[in-house]
């Protein structure tokens, strides 16, 4: 029916690797926690007592971790051997046990957990920039789902306005990589995969008409990539201002369009049809 997705012993090899330092690197990157903020900002005004979780492409567990912490039950989910182990030892040490369930399996194959329900589905961080096809996930939700259930996606879009900054240097190639149709090549810890990037309109018609969008926001409009340290360790007050400009614009139309990643909700009503 969709394209199947090729990419997924790459993104294990990758992301397997990446899991040993993911944690540390998050650590000494102020606008990872930062970023992370705004994202459960977004979300926990829309998470009920007693919600159970599915989270998609967990990593190792940061966010499963945060929302146990809260009382919310979570089904993390995840592709790769490495992050699968960290989350698991972290639950362990945590003692989570009761409030965390690990389940090792790629997005695209949530059929395996057709037999259980959940109240939120969650995917931070462009875990899904990794599948071809959105509809290879999003077509599993209604069948995972209570009725008013809600889904946060975390996606990174095509326009990224401090990526297509770097036209200023001449590095076109790399201001423009994400409006590659077939993918742009990613190196993670040595390992190239493709990645694909998606725009708020593709993921609401990969969410379909049983799904209402309730909240979308841009995640680094102003504030710039995580990945740009030097300018962030050199600009601290710079930074902080653009964090401002973020919190003004960023859940307004035409801002809530682009970014490094966007933020959208959307709620699934087995009977609403969208316009
Ligand atoms: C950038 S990390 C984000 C991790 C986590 N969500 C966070 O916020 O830190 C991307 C994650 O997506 C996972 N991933 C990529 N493709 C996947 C797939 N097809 N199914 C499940 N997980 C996948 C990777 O293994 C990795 O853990």
């Amino acid at each position: 029916m969709f394209p199947i997705n090729q990419n997924s012993e790459k993104v294990n090899l990758a992301f397997t690797k990446q899991s040993e330092i993911y944690d540390e690197y998050e650590k000494s990157n102020p606008l990872l926690s930062w970023m992370r903020q705004q994202v459960y900002d977004a979300v926990l005004p829309h998470l009920k007592k007693g919600s159970k979780i599915l989270e998609l492409n967990s990593g190792t567990g940061t966010d499963a971790i945060f929302f146990a912490k809260l009382g919310f039950d979570v089904l993390c989910t995840d592709l790769s051997d490495g992050m699968i182990k960290k989350i698991s030892d972290k639950i362990k040490n945590e003692n989570l046990q009761n409030l965390i369930k690990v389940f090792q399996c790629s997005y695209t194959e949530l059929d395996k957990l057709y037999n259980e329900k959940f109240d939120f589905i969650f995917s931070n961080f462009g875990g899904l920039n990794c599948v071809s096809d959105l509809r290879l996930v999003t077509t599993h939700f209604p069948k995972l789902f209570n009725d008013g259930g809600k889904v946060c996606l975390v996606i990174m879009p095509p326009v990224c306005p401090w990526e297509i900054l770097q036209l200023l240097k001449g590095n076109f190639k790399f201001a423009f990589r994400r409006f590659d149709k077939s993918g742009a090549n990613a190196n993670v810890e040595g390992v190239s995969f493709k990645t694909y990037y998606f725009s708020a309109n593709e993921i609401k018609l990969a969410l379909g008409s049983k799904f209402r969008i309730i909240h979308k926001q841009a995640l680094g409009l102003f504030t710039p990539i995580p990945q740009m340290e030097n300018f962030i360790n050199k600009h601290e007050r710079l930074i902080k201002l653009f964090q401002k400009f973020d919190k003004v614009f960023s859940k307004h139309f035409p801002f809530n369009l682009v970014g490094d990643h966007l933020i959208l909700i959307a709620e699934y009503k087995s009977t609403i049809k969208q316009k």
